[in-house]
Protein backbone atom coordinates (compact mmCIF):
# COMPACT_ATOMS: atom_id res chain seq x y z
CA UNK A 1 0.00 0.00 0.00
CA UNK A 2 1.33 3.49 -0.73
CA UNK A 3 0.81 6.32 1.83
CA UNK A 4 1.45 9.84 1.19
CA UNK A 5 2.64 12.88 3.32
CA UNK A 6 5.07 15.61 3.26
CA UNK A 7 8.57 15.17 4.02
CA UNK A 8 11.19 16.41 6.77
CA UNK A 9 14.97 16.88 6.93
CA UNK A 10 15.05 12.35 7.81
CA UNK A 11 13.75 11.94 4.33
CA UNK A 12 16.54 13.87 2.58
CA UNK A 13 19.18 10.68 1.84
CA UNK A 14 15.70 8.82 0.39
CA UNK A 15 14.73 11.66 -1.65
CA UNK A 16 18.51 11.98 -2.65
CA UNK A 17 18.85 8.53 -3.97
CA UNK A 18 15.10 9.22 -5.52
CA UNK A 19 16.26 11.76 -7.72
CA UNK A 20 19.25 10.56 -8.43
CA UNK A 21 18.54 7.66 -10.22
CA UNK A 22 15.85 9.57 -12.01
CA UNK A 23 19.05 11.53 -13.25
CA UNK A 24 17.18 15.07 -11.32
CA UNK A 25 19.09 17.75 -10.30
CA UNK A 26 19.38 17.49 -6.23
CA UNK A 27 20.43 21.43 -5.88
CA UNK A 28 18.59 23.33 -3.19
CA UNK A 29 17.03 20.32 -2.09
CA UNK A 30 18.02 20.56 1.68
CA UNK A 31 16.49 24.16 1.75
CA UNK A 32 12.80 23.33 0.14
CA UNK A 33 12.43 19.83 1.56
CA UNK A 34 9.80 20.88 3.92
CA UNK A 35 7.96 21.26 0.79
CA UNK A 36 8.10 17.89 -0.48
CA UNK A 37 5.35 15.31 -1.06
CA UNK A 38 6.30 11.71 -1.28
CA UNK A 39 4.77 8.83 -1.93
CA UNK A 40 5.93 5.80 0.68
CA UNK A 41 5.95 1.84 0.51
CA UNK A 42 6.36 1.23 3.85
CA UNK A 43 9.15 2.87 4.75
CA UNK A 44 10.75 3.80 1.30
CA UNK A 45 10.13 6.48 -0.51
CA UNK A 46 8.94 5.63 -4.00
CA UNK A 47 7.74 8.73 -5.17
CA UNK A 48 8.48 12.64 -4.66
CA UNK A 49 7.41 15.82 -5.99
CA UNK A 50 8.66 19.76 -4.75
CA UNK A 51 7.52 23.38 -4.05
CA UNK A 52 10.16 26.09 -4.02
CA UNK A 53 8.33 29.54 -3.17
CA UNK A 54 9.97 32.37 -4.51
CA UNK A 55 8.23 35.28 -3.53
CA UNK A 56 4.45 34.79 -4.56
CA UNK A 57 5.52 32.52 -7.27
CA UNK A 58 5.96 28.47 -7.25
CA UNK A 59 8.23 26.36 -8.63
CA UNK A 60 7.53 22.43 -9.10
CA UNK A 61 10.63 20.24 -9.37
CA UNK A 62 11.67 17.21 -8.51
CA UNK A 63 9.04 15.13 -9.93
CA UNK A 64 10.02 11.38 -9.58
CA UNK A 65 8.07 7.98 -9.13
CA UNK A 66 10.50 5.03 -8.63
CA UNK A 67 10.90 2.62 -11.94
CA UNK A 68 8.93 -0.63 -10.58
CA UNK A 69 6.29 2.16 -9.32
CA UNK A 70 5.17 3.66 -12.22
CA UNK A 71 2.39 4.37 -14.18
CA UNK A 72 0.12 3.69 -10.88
CA UNK A 73 -1.10 7.00 -10.33
CA UNK A 74 1.80 8.21 -8.28
CA UNK A 75 3.22 11.02 -10.17
CA UNK A 76 0.01 12.12 -10.80
CA UNK A 77 -1.33 12.17 -7.01
CA UNK A 78 2.02 13.87 -5.91
CA UNK A 79 1.89 16.56 -9.01
CA UNK A 80 -1.89 17.19 -7.46
CA UNK A 81 -0.53 17.63 -3.65
CA UNK A 82 1.89 20.32 -4.71
CA UNK A 83 -0.21 22.16 -7.12
CA UNK A 84 -2.95 22.17 -3.72
CA UNK A 85 0.36 22.69 -1.56
CA UNK A 86 0.49 25.75 -3.74
CA UNK A 87 -3.17 27.09 -3.89
CA UNK A 88 -2.80 26.87 -0.06
CA UNK A 89 0.28 28.97 0.08
CA UNK A 90 -1.75 31.49 -2.03
CA UNK A 91 1.22 31.82 -4.64
CA UNK A 92 -0.47 33.43 -7.97
CA UNK A 93 1.17 30.33 -10.33
CA UNK A 94 3.19 27.11 -10.51
CA UNK A 95 5.90 26.97 -13.21
CA UNK A 96 8.24 24.11 -14.41
CA UNK A 97 11.45 23.30 -16.40
CA UNK A 98 11.73 19.61 -18.03
CA UNK A 99 13.44 17.42 -19.99
CA UNK A 100 12.07 14.44 -19.66
CA UNK A 101 8.67 15.23 -19.53
CA UNK A 102 6.77 17.67 -21.44
CA UNK A 103 4.03 15.74 -22.53
CA UNK A 104 3.09 14.68 -18.66
CA UNK A 105 2.39 18.50 -17.14
CA UNK A 106 -0.38 19.52 -20.02
CA UNK A 107 -3.09 16.99 -17.72
CA UNK A 108 -2.89 19.26 -14.92
CA UNK A 109 -3.50 22.25 -17.01
CA UNK A 110 0.28 23.59 -17.46
CA UNK A 111 1.09 25.13 -20.88
CA UNK A 112 4.45 25.41 -22.62
CA UNK A 113 6.26 29.00 -22.50
CA UNK A 114 9.34 30.60 -23.33
CA UNK A 115 11.58 30.43 -20.36
CA UNK A 116 11.67 34.31 -20.90
CA UNK A 117 8.17 34.32 -20.14
CA UNK A 118 8.32 32.82 -16.50
CA UNK A 119 8.04 34.91 -13.37
CA UNK A 120 11.30 37.27 -12.63
CA UNK A 121 11.07 36.05 -8.89
CA UNK A 122 11.73 32.34 -10.16
CA UNK A 123 15.33 33.42 -11.04
CA UNK A 124 16.78 32.79 -7.52
CA UNK A 125 16.13 29.28 -7.89
CA UNK A 126 19.64 26.86 -8.61
CA UNK A 127 17.18 25.29 -10.66
CA UNK A 128 17.48 27.75 -13.32
CA UNK A 129 20.73 29.25 -12.21
CA UNK A 130 22.05 26.27 -14.23
CA UNK A 131 21.09 22.57 -12.91
CA UNK A 132 18.22 22.70 -15.18
CA UNK A 133 19.75 22.91 -19.09
CA UNK A 134 19.07 25.73 -21.53
CA UNK A 135 17.27 22.79 -23.59
CA UNK A 136 14.55 21.89 -21.11
CA UNK A 137 11.18 22.84 -21.84
CA UNK A 138 9.40 25.64 -19.86
CA UNK A 139 5.45 25.13 -18.47
CA UNK A 140 3.23 27.24 -15.98
CA UNK A 141 -0.30 26.84 -14.51
CA UNK A 142 -2.20 29.67 -13.42
CA UNK A 143 -3.45 29.37 -10.08
C1 LIG B 1 7.09 11.39 -15.04
C2 LIG B 1 6.80 10.45 -13.85
C3 LIG B 1 7.00 11.24 -12.55
C4 LIG B 1 5.36 9.96 -13.95
O1 LIG B 1 5.05 9.24 -12.77
P1 LIG B 1 3.99 8.02 -12.80
O2 LIG B 1 3.60 7.74 -11.42
O3 LIG B 1 4.53 6.91 -13.61
O4 LIG B 1 2.80 8.71 -13.63
P2 LIG B 1 1.24 8.45 -13.49
O5 LIG B 1 0.97 7.04 -13.12
O6 LIG B 1 0.65 9.54 -12.67
O7 LIG B 1 0.78 8.73 -14.98
C5 LIG B 1 1.00 7.78 -15.96
C6 LIG B 1 0.74 8.42 -17.30
O8 LIG B 1 1.77 9.37 -17.56
C7 LIG B 1 2.43 9.04 -18.76
N1 LIG B 1 3.85 9.37 -18.61
C8 LIG B 1 4.72 8.85 -17.75
N2 LIG B 1 5.94 9.40 -17.92
C9 LIG B 1 5.82 10.30 -18.91
C10 LIG B 1 6.72 11.17 -19.55
N3 LIG B 1 8.03 11.24 -19.20
N4 LIG B 1 6.26 11.97 -20.52
C11 LIG B 1 4.96 11.91 -20.88
N5 LIG B 1 4.04 11.10 -20.33
C12 LIG B 1 4.48 10.29 -19.35
C13 LIG B 1 2.20 7.55 -18.92
O9 LIG B 1 2.34 7.18 -20.26
C14 LIG B 1 0.77 7.42 -18.43
O10 LIG B 1 -0.10 7.88 -19.44
P3 LIG B 1 -1.67 7.46 -19.48
O11 LIG B 1 -2.31 8.05 -18.26
O12 LIG B 1 -2.14 8.10 -20.75
O13 LIG B 1 -1.67 5.98 -19.49
C15 LIG B 1 7.74 9.21 -13.86
O14 LIG B 1 7.63 8.57 -15.11
C16 LIG B 1 9.20 9.53 -13.60
O15 LIG B 1 9.66 9.49 -12.47
N6 LIG B 1 9.99 9.82 -14.66
C17 LIG B 1 11.41 10.12 -14.52
C18 LIG B 1 11.65 11.48 -13.91
C19 LIG B 1 11.01 12.60 -14.72
O16 LIG B 1 11.11 12.63 -15.94
N7 LIG B 1 10.37 13.56 -14.00
C20 LIG B 1 9.69 14.70 -14.61
C21 LIG B 1 10.57 15.85 -14.78
S1 LIG B 1 10.64 16.91 -13.37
Amino acid sequence: MITYRTATSGDLPGVRALLDAAHLPVVGLEVHIQNFMLALDGEKVVGCAGLEVHQDRGLLRSVAVEQGYRNHGIGLRLTEGVIELAQNKNLTSLSLLTETAPDYFPRFGFVQVQRSELPAALNDSDEFKGACPDTATAMTLKL
